[in-house]
């Protein structure tokens, strides 16, 4: 799949209460890690509930072009692994798209194999930074044509990767799993250690798959650690509703009166829930109502009805279990009455886009406030946003739809100059925003 070139922008419009029962779709990190594993198991995985996003698709064709074909019979995705050391050389370029979750993770996936794999993005894509990624896999063994950092790359892997001990110098989950992936191949243990917790889903689908992951803590870090010469089993796996995809929703509900939504099914794994913790402060009426346990993760349905919110300070140690809901929040605060305090947000810089400046940008073009101090963003809510302008996406999905949701409370539309990347994690976004009540229109329609 491949975007149009041509820009599409939409506006949001003043809507009525959102009510009813959906669900959104599958989580987008389990997904690629489902896919992922499945490639590497011996037999057949199948995947229930696959996100069927542009990333998530990259990445199944990108395992289908390794070896391990990935597709759809009826409802259900299967992979048919190779088993550990099966991956074999692709014949073209793997193609991420917008994707820096399907990149990293396939960096560390291919590493422990005699293969040379050249990686392609978008635009977008092309601009992030890989040596987070690279260094602690060049310590491995693997090498890069050019030495560059950035794709397109040419990363070569080897068979004789060396376990090592590595401590993240970023909190990312992307970084702790590019490597754990990698040692499965190595020859021993391989450890990395984060000074703060980010998203578990990998140390917990490993272990599903049969992987011996050892996960414990020392002098206040995480402390994760993976046996080499692996051995992996093809398992089913069901994905719960993605908690990244469902802040929109959430948000959109507390923007706009008198609405109340349930989204069921939805994951709600602690390392990603630092949103709904956060709207708690601020006052905001959330429950996690059937809490239950499915494929290793613990999911819930999330009702939420509109609420007064009020400022809070969310503290930096924080971030890693919200940082993609930094753009909705910030939108979101606007509506509130004070002031809304996110410390700590360096790493909102380095995603699909700089989503510190694009947020900050988006909530000034709008007539709401909005000061970037260092790597803090501080919003001034004043219960309520004038709307009329338009915002910038920077072709990244998540300010996209942060600022749709933003002009469904406002006092004049508020549109955003391109739609096209939302389908990048969740093409559902206007159909469910729109089946709840929501309404869109083309700008000058
Ligand atoms: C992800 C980790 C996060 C997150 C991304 C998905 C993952 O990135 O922003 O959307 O699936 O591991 P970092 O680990 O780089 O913070």
């Amino acid at each position: 799949m491949s975007h149009a070139t041509i820009a599409i922008p939409l506006q949001a419009l003043r809507s009525g209460p959102l009510t009813g029962t959906i669900r959104v779709p599958g989580d987008k990190s389990i997904s690629h890690r489902a896919l992922m594993l499945g490639a590497i198991a011996t037999g057949r995985t199948r995947i229930i509930g696959l996100l069927e996003a542009e990333d998530v698709i990259n990445t199944a064709k990108a395992v289908t072009a390794l070896g391990s074909p990935a597709g759809k019979t009826g409802s259900t995705w299967e992979v048919l692994g190779r088993g550990v050391g099966g991956l074999t050389q692709p014949q073209g370029d793997l193609e991420f798209g917008n994707s820096g979750t399907g990149t990293r993770l396939m960096m560390g996936l291919v590493s422990g194999y005699d293969i040379q794999v050249r990686m392609t993005g978008d635009a977008s894509l092309s601009r992030r930074p890989m040596r987070r990624v690279l260094d602690p896999l060049k310590q491995m063994g693997v090498r890069v044509d050019d030495d560059k950092e950035t794709l397109p790359l040419t990363l070569r892997g080897t068979s004789d990767l060396l376990p090592i001990e590595y401590v993240t110098p970023v909190p990312s989950a992307q970084v702790k799993s590019a490597v754990l992936l990698a040692g499965l191949s190595a020859a021993g243990e391989t450890t990395v250690i984060e000074r703060e917790a980010t998203r578990d889903h990998s140390e917990r689908m490993l272990r599903y798959f049969g992987a011996d992951v050892r996960c414990s803590r020392r002098d206040g870090r995480n402390v994760i650690t993976v046996g080499g010469d692996a051995e992996l089993s093809g398992r089913d796996v069901v994905v719960p509703g993605d908690p990244s995809s469902a802040a929109f929703i959430v948000a959109a509900a507390l923007v706009v009166p008198k609405s109340e939504v349930t989204i069921e099914g939805v994951l709600v794994n602690e390392t990603r829930t630092g949103f709904y913790k956060t709207l708690r402060d601020m006052g905001a009426d959330i429950a996690f109502l059937n809490e239950r346990n499915e494929g290793g993760e613990p999911i819930a349905d999330i009702r939420v009805r509109h609420s007064a919110l009020k400022g809070v300070r969310v503290p930096p140690e924080r971030a890693p279990s919200m940082i993609d809901e930094y753009p909705v929040l910030a939108a979101l605060s606007a509506y509130a009455d004070g002031e809304i305090r996110m410390e700590g947000l360096a790493e909102l810089k380095v995603k699909e886009s700089d989503r510190l400046a694009a947020t900050a940008a988006g909530l000034l073009a709008n007539g709401a406030s909005a000061k970037v101090e260092g790597d803090t963003l501080i919003v001034a809510g004043r219960r309520g946003v004038k709307g009329g302008g338009t915002v910038a996406t920077h072709m990244d999905h998540r300010i996209a739809m942060a600022f749709l949701v933003m002009g469904l409370g406002s006092d004049r539309p508020v549109a955003v100059d391109d739609v096209t990347y939302v389908s990048t994690s969740f093409p559902e976004f206007r159909g469910l925003m729109e089946q709840l009540g929501a309404g869109f229109a083309a700008p000058g329609a």
